[in-house]
């Protein structure tokens, strides 16, 4: 388990600085089909987990106050510069050394097809998510399909909503309840 989150750190690392040229106009068009999807409300504090070079973030930030994070310090690095990232913190999705129920937005994208354990992962966000708190999850199709997205979340959350995004990925939003609400 270990030896692969290093592996795909040092990856990541190595990788950086062709990131954006290389994937910003992929990731672009997800981020507008999600968009299109689900309307994420203004001055909210959101976490972006595995935030890479922060394409999303940077996106994120023009209506709200944005933490990313991710386990490759060059990604991040890279996100400082070119990017403006604001908030950055370098971790392991896996261990979120964030405050319980204190965030309301959740974003994770494409970045559960790279760790060993997809479920710690959402574990982390369950914990960190306020009731009432809503995540955006995408991730490779390939991999992922919409029913094992739907398996991985059913547990705890409410699913609002699940498609195929126009390249690559599945997205699934879902909601942590209101405890009245379980
Ligand atoms: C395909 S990139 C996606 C980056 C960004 N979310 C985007 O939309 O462009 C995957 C990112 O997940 C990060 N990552 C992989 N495993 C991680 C882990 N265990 N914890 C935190 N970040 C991780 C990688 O370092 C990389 O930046």
């Amino acid at each position: 388990m270990r030896e692969k989150k290093f592996r795909v750190r040092r990856s990541y690392d190595e990788t950086a600085k062709m990131y954006d040229r290389r994937y910003i106009s992929i990731q672009n068009k997800k981020y507008l089909d999600i968009i299109n999807h689900f309307q994420i409300p203004g001055d909210e504090l959101i976490l972006d987990v595995g935030a890479g070079t922060g394409l999303f973030s940077k996106f994120l930030e023009k209506q709200n106050q944005v933490i990313s994070c991710d386990i490759s310090f060059n990604m991040l690095k890279e996100g400082i510069k070119n990017n403006g990232l604001i908030f950055t913190v370098v971790c392991d999705s896996d261990s979120l050394p964030i405050r319980r129920n204190s965030i309301s937005i959740i974003t994770c994208f494409s970045v559960i097809q790279n760790v060993p354990e997809p479920s710690n992962t959402i574990n982390q966000i369950n914990l960190i998510l306020k009731e009432g708190g809503k995540v955006i999850l995408t991730a490779l199709a390939k991999l992922f399909s919409l029913e094992k997205l739907r398996d991985l979340t059913d547990n705890y959350y409410k699913i609002i909503d699940s498609w195929k995004l126009p390249i690559e990925d599945n997205a699934i939003v879902f909601l942590k309840p209101k405890k009245r609400e379980k």
